[in-house]
């Protein structure tokens, strides 16, 4: 077996691990990417040749594994993947649009359930020569430069987190009333402990609706300037996808966005698949 190599991808978070094969992954090796995972949050494998079988059984070894609500980007055979792609599966043709726009916005997966995600993997098919890029803010560092009467401002307040909200703020149909029955609004602490660190994390996200007990104008600028805050780029780290990439990052001290390319003239085929984690304490 060749030596493990992990090597940091920024001074802020992130490493790379090659020579790494997601799909023959001893227990020794897996262990050492557990450990890897904790310490970096994020985590690239470069690449790698998966099938969705294989993506699936490597996401797996991390936890239960999320089929999405929203069916329509279901992969048809592995319901477990999430399609994140410009090009029409019949036609072969980029479509023009980027696939959820969301994700184009600063979130943390799964936040608008009770038990959101623990993890997320983006295994890269194809990826653009420029732009569409896939940012990280630090939640951990974000909430360590907070001042003190902020820290304590937040302790104790929970935020409303809303999937049917946030799609139709960034211009997405509504949910059908199946998948808003599967999803209610749900609410998380704003700080949350992180289960393995123990460290204190600003746990904010896209698909807050607003902060329980404060008026809306109140809730909508406490939201705005933590957001404000929390992506400045101290906290943030861009990756420039090259095709082959597996990408896996921890939800739980991060948030992430996807950024602008041209949806007409580059591909952007990409496919998710995201592990559950612990209610947020
Ligand atoms: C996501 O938000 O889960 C996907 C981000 C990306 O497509 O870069």
């Amino acid at each position: 077996m060749s030596e493990l190599q992990i090597r940091p991808l920024s001074a802020l978070m992130g490493a790379e691990m090659p020579g790494i094969d997601l799909a023959a992954l001893t227990d020794e090796r897996f262990a050492a990417v557990r450990e890897a995972f904790h310490r970096h949050k994020l985590l690239r494998f470069p690449a790698q040749r998966i099938t969705p079988e294989q993506q699936i059984a490597f996401s797996r070894r991390l936890g239960e594994l999320q089929v999405h609500v929203l069916d329509q980007y279901r992969h048809p055979q592995h319901p477990e993947i999430y399609v994140l792609s410009n090009v029409d599966a019949a036609t072969g043709r980029t479509i023009g649009h980027h696939p959820d726009k969301g994700t184009l916005t600063w979130h943390s997966d799964l936040s608008f359930q009770r038990r959101p995600a623990l993890a997320t993997l983006l295994y890269g098919i194809e990826t653009p020569s420029a732009g569409g890029e896939t940012q990280f803010a630090d939640m951990a560092a974000a909430f360590e430069a907070l001042d003190d009467a902020m820290k304590h401002r937040l302790a104790g307040l929970r935020a409303v987190h809303d999937l049917d909200v946030s799609r139709t703020r960034m211009g997405e149909p509504p949910m059908t009333e199946a998948q808003r029955r599967q999803t209610p609004p749900v609410a998380h602490p704003l700080l949350r402990t992180h289960p393995d660190t123990g460290k204190t994390i600003l746990y904010i996200s896209r698909h807050v609706s607003h902060v329980e007990g404060l008026a809306r104008s109140e809730s909508d600028a406490l939201l705005d300037q933590l957001m404000a805050h929390a992506t400045q780029s101290r906290f943030v780290f861009s990756y420039r996808w090259q095709a082959g990439d597996v990408l896996m990052w921890d939800n739980r001290s991060t948030i992430h966005r996807a950024t602008a390319y041209d949806t007409s003239a580059e591909r952007r085929v990409i496919h998710r698949t995201v592990v559950i984690g612990d209610v947020p304490v």
